[in-house]
């Protein structure tokens, strides 16, 4: 099930203009990465692919569903989006229940609900918090029961909006994990971050937003070779990047496995 964005323009209510003419495709089963400065527009569009914002002008295609013919209650069979605040989708006073509320929204019940739930707690670490409150818990694990939660409605396509924000190392390395069993499980994945580190070792493509626009759409070595334009988007390349030229390598590097590659050194 693909994504179709076709020059898609959005104004809040506010007046102000947070998309300009935004188009793009994401093939089912991609991987991709939205990064961009603050306010470049990254969550508005995150909001559009699954109806909780429609286009002030242009199209959002879902497969064959545009967002403008199906509700976001129909939308999310197809799509499951953690906000970008885990705080703006907690509502139930249990990790269980709140992990299981979108998974019963959709009609799942019985031992195919457990079974969701308790894979999405396993694969989120929660499992030993399953019966606490979300509120007990710090904001860096609530942004885990958030993801567990869009996890067990076993949507086809899954938008983090910064999903490694505020996460330990363990974390992170762990989460990466969960990207490549969800690619395996077909899914396509489309995460917004900050975080260019993990973005290069963990996406092939990458998505640069700057005032509402597209500015880069590429494979992620050709994004983070482009230093010109991603500093007028005060983004900074890779450390490694930094690092490979400073050392003065020969090749682009942007990842892990290139950079021991020149060095020589094998693959840790
Ligand atoms: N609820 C809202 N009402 C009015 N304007 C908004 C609202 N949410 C965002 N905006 C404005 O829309 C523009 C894009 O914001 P958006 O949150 O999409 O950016 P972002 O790239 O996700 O930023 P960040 O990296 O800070 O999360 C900004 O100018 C922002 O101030
Ligand atoms: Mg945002």
């Amino acid at each position: 099930m693909n994504i179709v964005v076709d020059d898609v323009h959005f104004t809040y209510a506010t007046g102000g203009v947070a998309l300009q003419g935004v188009t793009l495709q994401i093939t089912a089963g991609e991987r991709v990465a939205i990064i961009g400065r603050n306010g470049s527009g990254k969550s508005t569009l995150a909001r559009h692919f699954n109806g909780l914002l429609r286009p002030t002008r242009g199209v959002v295609t879902i497969g064959d569903w545009t967002t403008h013919t199906h509700s976001v209650a129909q939308l999310a069979r197809r799509v499951g989006y953690v906000f970008q605040n885990p705080d703006e989708q907690i509502c139930k006073h249990r990790v269980w229940d709140e992990v299981a509320f979108g998974a019963v929204n959709l009609g799942v019940r019985g031992a195919q609900l457990r079974e969701r739930v308790e894979w999405a707690l396993a694969r989120l670490a929660l499992a030993e918090h399953a019966h606490v409150n979300p509120y007990d818990l710090s904001p860096s694990w609530r942004r885990r029961v958030a993801i567990a939660a869009v996890l067990a409605m076993a949507t086809p396509i899954l938008v983090l909006d910064e999903p490694t924000t505020g996460q330990d190392a363990q974390f992170v390395a762990h989460f990466a994990g969960l990207l490549d069993e969800l690619q395996t499980l077909g899914k396509t994945v489309v995460v917004i971050s900050h975080d260019v580190d993990f973005v290069a070792e963990h996406f092939p493509r990458v998505i640069v937003m700057d005032g509402g626009r597209i500015l880069l759409d590429d494979r992620t070595e050709c994004v983070f070779h482009a230093a010109e334009a991603l500093a007028r988007s005060a983004l900074q390349p890779p450390q490694l990047t930094r690092l490979a030229q400073a050392l003065q390598m020969p090749r682009f590097i942007c990842a892990e496995e290139g950079f021991l590659h020149e060095l020589r050194v094998d693959s840790l």
